[in-house]
């Protein structure tokens, strides 16, 4: 299994990008903390994976909410990992953070929980992936991870780049279906297909909608973010465009969007997904 183009780009200015903006990250992607963790807070002594840990907001979480659990956060991004570790040491929480490829990764101990925020989307092999994610659980282990339901569906990372698209110089072509990236697991069927094909058994996907509120407490702060993060950056930064470019129009979509406090908050569509080894 060859994870290269994915290592590269999560070690290179993407990575740089993540840890520039983790804090603001970290606060839209909130809600996702709670759906992913709130049933599954482990016992005392038991063991966890993170995997695709990113800056660790996940692992943290957990640490502080559970007492006497092992956690361990595992991703390919050399400078995301360097940031967890000094925001785990920042709080005394002694989580154990890894640079690694989890799709290939052994740990040295079956856990009893593995968790993910949009972490597991990037494999090229997935099924090969997940089978070895699926190796390092005890035999009564569980996951619960959450991926992206289509861009279609997700305003949020859609919205930005449907305002600037005018001043691209050509649409962006989606990837096809089923190529690792953010959207990959949109298709649910392909999710079970995965789990299916790599051992996981009693899978549930269960749809979440709701709202996230952009970073930043104004449009033109928002519009910054969604400059850097997202679909619209990516189109931005492979056709060499300068962001002042597309800002104006941008900035112009959110505020139209915007609450009465200079907030925008936009619709997001996600899967959870839970297993069991
Ligand atoms: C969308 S980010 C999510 C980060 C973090 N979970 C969060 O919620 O902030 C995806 C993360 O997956 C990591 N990743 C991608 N492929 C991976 C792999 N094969 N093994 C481990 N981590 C991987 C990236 O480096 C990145 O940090």
């Amino acid at each position: 299994m060859d994870n290269t183009s994915q290592i590269e780009y999560w070690n290179g200015p993407a990575g740089q990008k993540w840890v520039r903006d983790a804090d603001r990250m970290d606060v839209m992607l909130s809600p996702f903390v709670d759906a992913i963790i709130a049933s599954v807070v482990p016992r005392p002594g038991q063991s966890v994976i993170d995997i695709g840990c990113g800056a660790g907001a996940l692992s943290l979480n957990l640490s502080s909410s559970a007492v006497n659990v092992s956690v361990t956060g595992v991703d390919v991004s050399a400078p995301l990992i360097e940031l967890a570790k000094k925001r785990s040491a920042a709080v005394g929480a002694g989580i154990n953070f890894i640079v690694a490829d989890a799709a290939v990764w052994k740990a040295a101990e079956p856990v009893d929980l593995i968790i993910s925020r949009f972490g597991v989307m990037f494999f090229s092999d997935p099924v090969a992936a997940f089978a070895n994610i699926r190796a390092n659980l005890k035999p009564t282990g569980r996951m619960r991870f959450a991926c992206w339901r289509p861009l279609q569906e997700n305003a949020w990372a859609l919205t930005p780049l449907t305002a600037a698209m005018h001043l691209l110089k050509t649409p962006p072509t989606p990837p096809p279906p089923e190529t690792p990236g953010p959207f990959a697991f949109g298709d649910a069927d392909y999710v079970r297909r995965i789990l299916m094909g790599s051992g996981w058994s009693n899978i549930t996907i269960t749809p979440w909608d709701g709202d996230l509120a952009l970073p930043g407490a104004t449009a033109e702060e928002a519009a910054e973010f969604m400059l850097e993060m997202g679909p619209l950056s990516r189109a931005i930064t492979e056709q060499g465009i300068d962001p002042a470019v597309v800002k104006g129009a941008v900035v112009a979509k959110l505020q139209a969007l915007a609450g009465e406090d200079g907030r925008t908050r936009l619709k997001a569509a996600a899967w959870i997904v839970e297993a069991e080894a």
